[in-house]
């Protein structure tokens, strides 16, 4: 069943068409890599996907939902709700543990403090950082940044996760590493995965890849095939 597409996507997010025309259907729990060379467009999509970047053409659609036609409000209690979002370096807020991190979006969402705890130390776990729960950002190495950050992405159960150059920041064997627990914890929640790269090597963890060229999705060639 597909879970989140976009169809015939024209988006514009400068003064330059970062996407025109671009196709994606994602089903229900699985992974996908945007593959594309710099400014081919991944990330643009990823934020279309993410109803970040509005199309200026073509539609997003999620779970039978244009965002498009959806009230700002709307919009965002969509996507507190369904998504979860990683980007590079984690982007956690300094000045919390990597537990506080974690339990924020339940915390947010109306979770009881134990609850919500409880969830976010069992995903920290599921991250192999719980050691570092109680650390400050910065007291950390970017690869337990970067797993705390997916904890987060995934504490309140969304449907997909979208990650922007989540292994950016890594070295190869720290990116592997990386993507096989990102894959493994999203396979076991059933929650789709869109990872949107210049690293072709992540494309292989993920169930299919396909690439971007000049902000359109371009037939995946069986060189790029997991
Ligand atoms: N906010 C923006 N303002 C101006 N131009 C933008 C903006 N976002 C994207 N672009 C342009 O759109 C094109 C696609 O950008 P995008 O960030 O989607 O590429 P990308 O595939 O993620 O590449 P990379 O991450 O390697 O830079 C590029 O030419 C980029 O300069
Ligand atoms: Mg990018």
């Amino acid at each position: 069943m597909t879970l989140l597409s976009a169809r015939d996507v024209v988006a514009r997010p400068g003064t330059s068409t970062a996407l025109r025309g671009a196709w994606l259907e994602v089903r229900a729990g699985e992974s996908v890599t945007l593959l594309g060379a710099p400014s081919s467009g991944t990330t643009t999509l990823l934020l279309c996907l993410a109803g970040l970047v509005r199309p200026v053409a073509g539609r997003v659609v999620l779970d039978g939902t244009d965002l498009a036609a959806l009230r700002p409000q709307a919009l965002a209690a969509v996507r507190l709700r369904e998504l979860g979002l990683v980007f590079p370096d984690g982007d956690l807020l300094p000045e919390l543990s990597l537990l506080e991190n974690v339990e924020l979006p339940l915390v947010r969402a109306g979770a009881t403090g134990a609850e919500a705890r409880s969830r976010a130390g069992d995903l920290l776990d599921r991250m192999l950082v719980g050691a570092g729960a109680g650390r400050l950002p910065h007291e950390v190495s970017a690869g337990q940044r970067q797993r705390a950050a997916v904890a987060r992405a995934l504490v309140h159960r969304p449907r997909v996760v979208l990650a922007d150059e989540p292994t950016g920041n890594l070295d190869a064997p720290q990116a592997h590493a990386f993507m096989d627990l990102l894959v493994a914890a999203t396979r076991d929640l059933g929650t789709a995965l869109v990872v949107a790269t210049r690293d072709a090597a992540v494309a292989a963890h993920t169930d299919r890849a396909v690439e971007l060229r000049g902000g359109r999705v371009r037939t995946p060639e069986p060189a790029l095939l997991p």
